[in-house]
């Protein structure tokens, strides 16, 4: 199993270019179930995720050419099977989002149940109770979500809770049903938008995606489509952060500065200078210490909850103390216990934590629990005196794209060791 060695120290400077985003990407794979025309997709990371989707869609009948750039055309005109097992969702939640393409298109869907995950219980019932409010029969036997339709019904959905795959689920479901469905709290995440971009591209008519309150006219067919999926905000600000540690001055190229104002403002607000163009954003600490801020993750536009671990590693190293609220997940702290390890001075009280920056971390071998906290782990790594060895980093590797590599090239000392 392959793990990471990083030296700490290295200031970081020069330019790193970002990929696609994994979030946007995993959803606009699955959207392609719903047609049995060729699609063209481009800007798509290279990742571990993306992988297993493939795999995942592949089991079911559709095929998938790669070029060289990662450019995949995807054809879904032979789909036979509407299964998602058990081995397959189990190493990726995101599976849940074959639920809806294949209950809109095929009227039948088995999909594995995904169980709890390191950072929460994440439960689907709001992707279920949609999916039943437009009429499915949903039933849940061994582990699997059984659901079954003739045609999907429009409704008017309220959902609880704002779910960002919940809200895509239902919003690609909705494209082939009867009437006009209006999804309300529905989350306004940029990749929700990206999604209905792709959808809207493939002859669905969908409004409001962005907003509170998404309505969905259901049409009779849908049609293969070129998209470019959107740049990745949340390896955008992990570069960012990792910058501003570092005291450094990098430019973050092939990106989207407007995806991602609150990180950029508690960049602002923790002493870094930041410019910013069309599709780059360039951040300059010049070697000073950063200053602590407090956050609180909440659904877009608000700080996102996948920066929270980006964050306590930031906060560990600045000059005060920063609280850090995490309201998305119940469980989302694993990396704390870690950057403990490392000399952080971090008290978890419920779903906050409290951290106290220290002048400098010590390296120490430490353990990747999810993606995001590996994420944090390696930029607490990157400041630390001494050597840091991280463990089950394939979880990195599920959701960035050649970091070792892009680390590396801004000149920080990592290494990928078995
Ligand atoms: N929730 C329910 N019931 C549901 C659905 C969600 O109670 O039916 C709860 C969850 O347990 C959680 C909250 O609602 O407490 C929000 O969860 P959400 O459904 O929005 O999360 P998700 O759609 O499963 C996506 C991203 C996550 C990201 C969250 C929040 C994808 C593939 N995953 O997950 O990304 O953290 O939204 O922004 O889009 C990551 O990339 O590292 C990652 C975990």
């Amino acid at each position: 199993m392959d793990k990471l060695l990083i030296t700490g120290g290295n200031q970081l400077n020069g330019e790193v270019t970002i990929s696609g985003a994994k979030n946007a990407a995993l959803p606009i794979i699955t959207a392609t179930l719903l047609a049995d025309t060729p699609f063209y997709l481009s800007n798509v990371p290279r990742l571990q995720d993306i992988t297993t989707m493939m795999k995942l869609l592949e089991g079911m009948g559709v095929t998938f050419e790669v070029d060289d750039n990662f450019n995949i055309q995807a054809n879904s005109s032979n789909v036979n099977s509407f299964n998602a097992p058990y081995d397959l969702v189990k190493t990726m939640r995101a599976s849940i989002l074959v639920l809806g393409p294949l209950l809109a298109r095929f009227g039948e869907a088995h999909v594995s149940l995904p169980g709890g995950c390191a950072i929460g219980l994440r439960p689907v019932n709001l992707h279920i109770q949609g999916l039943e409010a437009m009429g499915a029969e949903i039933n849940v036997e061994a582990g699997y979500i059984s659901a079954k339709a003739k045609r999907l019904k429009a409704t008017n959905l309220c959902m609880d809770i704002v779910t960002v795959t919940g809200t895509e689920n239902l919003m690609m479901a909705a494209t082939l049903a009867e009437g006009v469905t209006v999804l309300e709290n529905a989350a306004r995440e940029p990749e929700v938008v990206d999604l209905a971009r792709f959808l809207n591209r493939m002859g669905a008519r969908i409004e409001g995606a962005g907003t509170t309150t998404i309505r969905i006219e259901g049409v009779e067919k849908l049609y293969g489509a070129r998209h470019q999926v959107i740049p990745d905000r949340i390896e955008t600000g992990t570069y960012l952060i990792a910058a501003a540690m570092t005291g450094g001055r990098v430019k973050v190229k092939n990106t989207d500065p407007n995806l991602l104002d609150a990180v950029l403002l508690k960049l602002l607000e923790a002493g870094t200078t930041i410019t910013r163009g069309d599709d780059w954003i360039e951040i300059d600490m010049q070697g000073r210490r950063l200053r602590a801020v407090d956050i609180h993750t909440a659904p877009y536009p608000a700080f996102p909850t996948d920066m929270q671990a980006q964050l306590t590693a930031m906060n560990s190293i600045a000059e005060g103390v920063g609280m850090l609220s995490e309201t998305i997940f119940e469980n989302r702290f694993m990396h704390v216990s870690e950057l403990q390890r490392m000399g952080a001075n971090i008290r978890l009280e419920g779903n906050t934590a409290i951290i106290k920056g220290v002048k400098a971390l010590q390296g120490a071998p430490v353990m990747a629990t999810d993606l995001r906290a590996s994420a944090g782990l390696v930029l607490a790594a990157l400041v630390a005196e001494g050597n840091t060895l991280i463990d089950r980093i394939y979880h990195l590797d599920r959701g960035y794209e050649k970091m070792d590599e892009k680390l590396s090239q801004l000149g920080a000392e990592i290494r990928r060791v078995s």
